[in-house]
């Protein structure tokens, strides 16, 4: 028998998130109800409703889809496992869970090579019904929604595959857990993982919200001599102070000549760049704040159809310098996500400080508003 939920459904471009009710069905083989209690604002749900992270007609047609929408939103999550299907190992009634926006299938080349954040059973991310058979359990008016990232925490309950979801310790608060689901394991691991931020090293985080935030208190705790937040709002300027930035900037344009003075003309190791949308020219601003041998990653999202970046290829070789993406921070959720829980309960990662507002399921779209406003750090919707 179905059960009702409500959710926050976006039904196109353009439009506000229309809290509704849906039917999910039983979990099938693999899969389990999570009874969400705590899910994240991220700017990834926000490209859903700008339309930078929807695919177009051709993509989608590709991807065997007629239509991008209707899609519940939400992949920052966490949640109580309220049923399984058959066959789950992983999880049991009552356990508490992360939501994991990239699954964990443990079999494929990348789960068994320490990159779990590029497992194979994430190919459909984008669309479509589940990971585990293709078809839907969420419906509205007997029609079915899909659910971002498979998750679909915007939603009171959601059937997810038990890959989507990673055991947490039943003591820790729902709404810490959500947060380092994705914003905290990609911004971290950007720093850490992905720069591979050294000790002594000057590291420059463009665009201090969610994700850059935690660039800062990562590169902090990898040693970093100097961390220089780069955000055009104030208030993100000063908060990054709280997390271990040393240095902040209101433009690479500004830093651009502190940089140059504080390194004696070096520059930076590591730019990392997490702004709310990355945006092809502001490479060339990245590449020139990057010292000799030093390293860029992009970690924000692009509109998905740009394929333009200001990059001068002649610098790059001759100064040696890289590029990298990632996504989840190059972390693997099932390790990574219980390693940065334990460092929260042993209080050297802050969590509970990144929580700006507090906002229920219908208050989604204010929450949202507050981010295009700069006023949050992170907006986190509570269940009851
Ligand atoms: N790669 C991944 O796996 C992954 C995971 C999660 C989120 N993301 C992406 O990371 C990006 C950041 O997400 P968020 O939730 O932190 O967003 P956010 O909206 O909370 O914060 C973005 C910040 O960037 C600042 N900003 C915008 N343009 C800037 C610029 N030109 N220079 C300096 N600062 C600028 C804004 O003022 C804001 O403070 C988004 O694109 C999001 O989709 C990527
Ligand atoms: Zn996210
Ligand atoms: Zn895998």
């Amino acid at each position: 028998m179905p059960t009702k939920a409500r959710a926050a459904v976006l039904w196109g471009t353009d439009e506000p998130w229309k809290v509704q009710e849906i039917d999910v069905d039983d979990p099938k083989e693999g899969e389990v109800l999570v009874r969400w209690k705590a899910a994240g604002l991220c700017h990834s749900d926000e490209h859903l409703v700008t339309g930078d992270m929807v695919p177009n007609a051709e993509t989608l047609t590709a991807m065997g889809l007629d239509s991008f929408f209707p899609i519940i939103g939400g992949h920052e999550g966490a949640g109580v496992i309220e049923a399984v299907g058959p066959g789950v190992r992983s999880v049991a009634v009552g356990d508490h869970v992360s939501a994991s926006f990239v699954p964990s299938c443990g079999h494929c080349r990348y789960c068994t090579t320490g990159r779990g954040n590029l497992c194979d059973a994430g190919a459909g991310t984008l669309g479509g019904g589940m990971i585990t058979d293709g078809t839907h359990r969420h419906h509205i008016d007997g029609k079915p929604v899909t659910l971002l990232a498979k998750l679909g925490t915007f939603a009171e309950l959601t059937c997810v595959s038990e890959m989507s979801v990673i055991k947490v310790d039943d003591d820790l608060p729902m709404d810490a857990v959500s947060l380092v689901s994705c914003g905290v394991a990609t911004g971290w691991g950007s720093a850490t993982r992905r720069a591979d931020v050294q000790v002594g090293d000057t590291v420059v985080v463009v665009g201090i919200g969610g994700i850059g935030m935690n660039a800062v208190q990562g590169a902090k705790m990898a040693g970093a001599s100097r961390v220089i937040a780069v955000d055009p709002l104030e208030f993100k300027r000063e908060k990054a102070m709280e997390f271990g930035a040393t240095h902040t900037f209101a433009s690479m344009e500004e830093a651009l000549p502190e940089v140059t003075e504080m390194t004696r003309g070096q520059m930076a190791d590591k730019v990392i760049m997490t702004p709310g949308v990355m945006y092809g020219e502001l490479m060339e601003m990245a590449q020139t704040l990057t010292g000799k041998g030093g390293t860029m990653v992009v970690t924000a999202v692009a509109p998905i159809e740009q394929k333009d970046s200001s990059i001068n290829l002649f610098n790059l070789a001759m100064y040696n310098k890289e590029v990298k993406g990632t996504i989840f921070g190059s972390l693997t959720p099932r390790n990574d996500i219980p390693r940065l829980l334990e460092m929260y309960r042993g209080g050297s990662l802050k969590l509970d400080e990144l929580i700006t507002e507090r906002y229920p399921l219908d208050g989604i779209n204010e929450g949202y508003q507050a981010m295009r406003d700069g006023t949050n750090i992170r907006g986190v919707i509570v269940y009851e």
